[in-house]
């Protein structure tokens, strides 16, 4: 993401309410904060946006099942997307749900002006609808006549419906993918999503006149706009399109939508598609991510195994899940959910490796320097060293949304942290030179390293720094560019060893909260 802009907008899907949110909701949102975390702590000026998306006929269906009317079943289902977000520690700055006034506003005068353009024709549709996806396929993309995406039974559908000109943008579409290489991450993706395109574009539905739940058609109230139009707008009404226009001015056009690899094909043709049809830039990034399995099966709702996140965060806590999600598998591959495979890293990574180091460095002031930190520095500190060259490879790591293998280099930096005690010797130094200057410098080299790693995985796991911090006794600070300020700690900084950090789990006593 080479921007030159001291401005970054990240954001999330934003996500169905018919149900409440599972791990792989909380994955993108995590994923999504963690950029957001790390490019505040840069210093630019964030805007992160997650939200719910509310109209449809599924929302609707799943309504009628509760007995309640669309608007009721929603506001119970948005209550735990937020309260979720909350308790995974969310920095969102806006939570944005379709059925906003300023949102239906702001979407039906876009609607008009697609129109107006000449982009949206009335035709009639012949086809297939799936539900869960709310998608149109047409017989031959059928498989097995199940819906492709979801292999869930479609429905058959003839109404006349609005059209969006898509087909006209295929060339427009092409030429840019070109031109910008990296505008659909992974590569992989990008490819497939070439070959689809230039295999079969077609003019799509972008209303729908058998549903009732959702935003009117400004020409046309017997027709709803189709949910997907409805939702992906959402992008850009958050930031007050076209009505109030100020922040839509300072952060679009986005820097990144993170999003499932399933939708890539409305994020990454349609929605290029409406922005090209508006004349607005388009987005300077999308990534379609891995989808997870839990204990190897696909999350599904029949199969009884979508784990509530809060289940998990109640039993490890908040931040061992945020490591867990982005060590365990890299951003843009599948990956498995299982708790023994949490466990293990909370054991070995964030207790063995991490809590370790903090307990043993502050074990140490307190035995040999009272608990205070020793004020010395080291010209020729090599933590120091290692510390600037650790913080450039996160740098390129997290722009590049390789967020497993930032985490690597943090946890390299962790692990060197140790073996420098090793190396070191600090309780052979302590018997011959108690009062000489080997050890001071040992010590505050090591105290300096905690502090650097407390501001190094701060996007990732914002309380455990915090807690890092309350320990070392040095005020709270999450900003990357002191790093290369701050020299040595405030005379007489006392530390406050606290319990470890992350006491270790037995495989035998396994919580397994709600499988
Ligand atoms: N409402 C649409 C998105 C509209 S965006 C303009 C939607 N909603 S959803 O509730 O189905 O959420 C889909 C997203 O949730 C995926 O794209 C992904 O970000 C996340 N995940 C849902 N299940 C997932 C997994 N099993 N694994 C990883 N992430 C998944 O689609």
């Amino acid at each position: 993401m080479a921007l030159n802009k001291h401005t970054f907008y990240v954001t999330t899907p934003i996500y169905y309410v018919n149900d409440i949110p599972h791990i792989g909701h909380s994955y993108t949102t995590i994923a999504a904060d963690v950029l957001a975390r790390y490019k505040k702590a840069k210093g630019l000026e964030v805007f992160f946006l997650t939200g719910t998306d509310e109209h449809g006929q599924k929302i609707q269906k799943a309504a009628q099942i509760c007995n309640k009317t669309p608007i009721e079943f929603v506001n119970t289902v948005v209550d735990k997307f937020k309260a979720l977000w909350n308790d995974l520690c969310i920095s969102n700055d806006d939570f944005i749900r379709t059925t906003d006034e300023r949102h239906c506003r702001r979407v039906k005068r876009i609607f008009q002006q697609i129109f107006e353009n000449g982009d949206i024709y009335l035709g009639e549709y012949e086809g297939w609808y799936c539900v869960p996806c709310e998608s149109f396929w047409i017989e031959s993309q059928l498989e097995e006549n199940k819906c492709p995406e979801c292999k869930r039974v479609v429905e058959k559908v003839k109404e006349k419906n609005y059209f969006f000109r898509l087909s006209k943008y295929k060339n427009h579409l092409l030429e840019y993918y070109d031109k910008h290489p990296d505008f659909i991450q992974p590569e992989s993706r990008r490819n497939e999503l070439l070959q689809r395109i230039k295999s079969q574009v077609e003019d799509i539905s972008v209303s729908r006149s058998a549903v009732e739940w959702g935003i009117q058609v400004p020409m046309d109230p017997t027709h709803t706009i189709y949910v997907w139009i409805d939702a992906l707008l959402n992008y850009i009404t958050a930031l007050g399109y076209d009505d109030d226009m100020q922040k839509f001015q300072k952060y679009w056009p986005a820097s990144v939508h993170i999003i499932g690899k399933e939708i890539l094909w409305f994020h990454g043709v349609i929605w290029p598609a409406i922005l090209m049809s508006l004349k607005i830039d388009l987005p300077h990034k999308i990534f379609a991510h891995g989808w997870w399995t839990v204990e190897g099966q696909k999350i599904s709702k029949s199969l009884g195994n979508a784990i509530n996140p809060i289940h998990i965060i109640q039993s490890y806590g908040t931040d061992a899940y945020r490591y867990f999600l982005l060590r365990e598998v890299p951003f843009g591959l599948d990956g498995n959910f299982s708790y023994h495979a949490l466990i293990h890293r909370i054991n070995s990574d964030l207790g063995n490796d991490l809590g370790n180091l903090l307990q043993r460095t502050l074990t140490m002031i307190e035995k040999y320097f009272h608990g205070v930190i020793p004020e010395v520095i080291d010209e020729n500190d090599e933590l120091k060293r290692e510390s600037q060259i650790t913080c450039d490879k996160i740098d390129q790591e997290i722009n590049q949304l390789q967020f497993s293998r930032a985490l690597e280099v943090i946890w390299e930096f962790i692990r060197r942290s140790n073996k420098f005690i090793e190396d070191k010797k600090p309780w052979s130094l302590a018997k011959t030179d108690i009062t000489g200057p080997q050890l001071a410098l040992v010590i505050s080299s090591l105290a300096m390293a905690i502090r650097n790693i407390s501001v190094f995985i701060y996007p990732f796991m914002p309380t455990t720094t915090v807690e890092i911090q309350r320990q070392l006794g040095i005020l709270h600070d999450t900003c990357y560019p002191s790093l290369e300020f701050q020299q040595k700690f405030k005379k007489g900084t006392i530390v406050r060893k606290g319990k470890p950090l992350f006491p270790k789990i037995e495989l035998t006593e396994l919580k397994i909260a709600s499988l």
